[in-house]
């Protein structure tokens, strides 16, 4: 299992954990994180699984694909350490992995 750290705006955390394999969007919808919409179902279409990762974590993390880095530019307030939650695929090296979740989606 890889488990997943996710925090909220208000300081919340939540422990999740997952298979490797699986993506933190999908860790996080299967819970009820209510910040991750995903409203694309994962297809790196519509930037509503934004997360910021922890800075100690952002750079073990593969580069992020164009598409990606296309979409990020829909996100809402994105910052540096911005991703899709949706191409976070999760590996056991992932274990432990910290990652912030943004005010609004909308
Ligand atoms: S779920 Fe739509 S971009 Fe990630």
């Amino acid at each position: 299992m890889v488990k997943v750290i996710f925090i909220k705006a208000n300081g919340e955390k939540r422990e999740l954990e997952g298979q490797p394999g699986q993506t933190a969007m999908e860790i996080a919808r299967n819970a009820g994180v209510d910040e991750i919409y995903a409203e694309c179902g994962g297809a790196c279409a519509c930037a509503t699984c934004h997360v910021y990762v922890d800075k100690a974590w952002a750079d073990k993390l593969p580069a992020p694909e164009p598409m990606e880095s296309d979409m990020l530019d829909f996100a809402v307030d994105p910052r540096p350490t911005s991703r899709l939650s949706c191409q976070i695929k999760l590996t056991e090296q992932l274990d432990g992995l910290t990652l912030e979740l943004p005010v609004s989606q909308g």
